[in-house]
């Protein structure tokens, strides 16, 4: 089988992975050399992944019989649909069905329209007057976020980003001023209370199957204090749920994912390929924050380095409109994920400072490596604006899973930053008992 996979990062390293543990042959496409990927391909096309034309052309010239998108860039240019029209099967989402991520205002009235679990209370403004009249209706206990793609980084909190209406006027202005994330349009939406948590799944159009639950750490700085990055380490449980996250909420929030896919087939968009939820877990159950139209990076590695089952045939699947559960089988182990990231990552990062990845020390300690947004020059390696490197552990319990990563990411060492906090015990345990709090508080 020879397999397209786009994307640079630490994501598409572990989807190269995945693939290449089946037995896939990689062509790969990327704008960075990450010499993870490097390793694994056959063949390396570097250039931008939103250069569609030149990633097409790849594609046939290489025959490939299969395609996978990392990130989200080329599925809101329109990748998987050029591919589909070259005849090559794609476990991506076309740009139509890729809109769930790409418009956080198409999202959100699709859920309202459909009826779907777990929506919130929101308002799509394009005007300061329109602001005011959402804000008359909403309070000001509300998220502002620029309706387009501004990775992971547009979203603005009040009590958090935004103190009191000024604020929140101040940066509806900015965003429409200067069309933050593509438009001059903006979602105001109900603040949610609770914790926060991912599940992704395969989605073959009809159906999802889901994949073990995951929690990302967005903040730069420990004690999830700073600013919102693309995500600073992640962690998953045994038994696929985690310690705030019950059985019959996970399935809640499965349920709300099928119930988009079949809302997005109505609406003519059938969906193919990964598709990530990202929830609040509330007093009132799993609310919806955001969807993704692809793994999550981190939460890519947490559960691709647990997947025991052959990707390629679930990507397959999904291409060709067919997952069954049968086909999907994770590692009864819990996962720990940290980023290794540069120095300043969040406001001012520290790219192109070399950084040295001791890889025969991290596969001593038991842990894996995933190289990120990184450049090999010369056998040395540097550092982009983005993340570096990420170190998962994987053991029975979570303790013993983070003190693999940990030990692991100790033998990466240059101007670096990484969360030792994440999926430590004292954390866990806080969340546990803030989560319990927010329950006994409804009750
Ligand atoms: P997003 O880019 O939509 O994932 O948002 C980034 C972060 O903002 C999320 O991970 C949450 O921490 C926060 N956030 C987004 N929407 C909400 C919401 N409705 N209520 C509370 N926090 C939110
Ligand atoms: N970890 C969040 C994302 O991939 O968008």
């Amino acid at each position: 089988m020879r397999v397209l996979a786009v994307g640079g990062g630490a994501r598409e390293h572990a989807i190269v992975t995945a693939l290449a543990r089946s037995g896939a042959e990689i062509f790969a496409c990327l704008k960075n050399m990450n010499p993870g990927i490097a390793r694994t391909a056959r063949e390396l096309l570097l250039t931008e992944e939103t250069d569609i034309a030149r990633v097409v052309q790849f594609a046939k010239a290489k025959r490939v019989d299969l395609a996978v998108i990392g990130p989200e860039a080329p599925l809101e240019a329109g990748l998987a649909d050029a591919l589909i029209t070259a005849r090559i099967a794609t476990a991506s989402p076309s740009k139509a069905a890729a809109r769930l991520e790409t418009s956080k205002s198409f999202m959100r009235e699709l859920l309202s329209k459909h009826k779907v679990k777990g929506a919130v209370r929101f308002k799509i403004a394009d005007s300061r007057e329109e602001v005011g009249r959402a804000l008359d209706e909403l309070g000001t206990d509300i998220v502002v976020k620029p309706i387009g793609l501004t990775g992971g980084k547009g979203v603005k909190v009040f009590g958090e980003h935004m103190m009191d209406k000024q604020d929140i006027i101040a940066y509806t202005d900015e965003i429409l001023s200067n069309k933050i994330g593509g438009s001059a349009r903006v979602v105001l939406e109900e603040k949610l209370v609770g914790e926060e948590f991912t599940i992704q799944a395969f989605c073959d159009g009809r159906k999802v199957v889901p994949m073990p639950a995951v929690q990302d750490h967005k903040r730069a700085y420990e004690g999830d204090k700073g600013p919102n990055t693309g995500g600073m380490g992640s962690y998953s449980q045994q038994d696929g749920l985690l310690p705030f996250l019950r059985r019959d909420e996970y399935d809640t929030a499965v349920e709300i994912m099928n119930e988009v896919v079949a809302a997005l087939r109505r609406e003519s968009s059938e969906y193919r390929g990964t598709m990530y939820g990202q929830f609040m877990l509330t007093a009132h159950g799993p609310k919806v924050i955001e969807f993704n139209a692809r793994f999550g990076d981190p939460e890519a590695m947490n559960v691709l380095s647990l997947l025991t089952s052959d990707f390629v045939k679930i990507c397959e699947g999904m291409a060709d409109g067919n997952v069954s559960k049968n086909l999907v089988r994770f590692e009864a182990k819990s996962s720990v994920c940290k980023y290794v990231v540069p120095e300043g990552y969040g406001t001012k990062p520290l790219s192109g400072t070399e950084i040295k990845v001791d890889e025969a020390a991290i596969a001593d300690e038991g842990a894996i490596l995933y190289y990120a947004s990184v450049n090999e020059k010369n056998g040395k390696i540097y550092t982009t604006t983005s993340r570096s490197v990420g170190v998962v552990g994987l053991a029975g319990p979570i303790e013993e899973a983070e003190r693999i990563a940990e030990n692991g990411v100790k033998h990466v060492s240059g101007k670096i930053h990484v969360r030792h906090d994440i999926a430590k015990k004292d954390m866990l345990d806080a969340k546990v008992q803030r989560m319990n709090h927010i329950r006994r508080m409804s009750a």
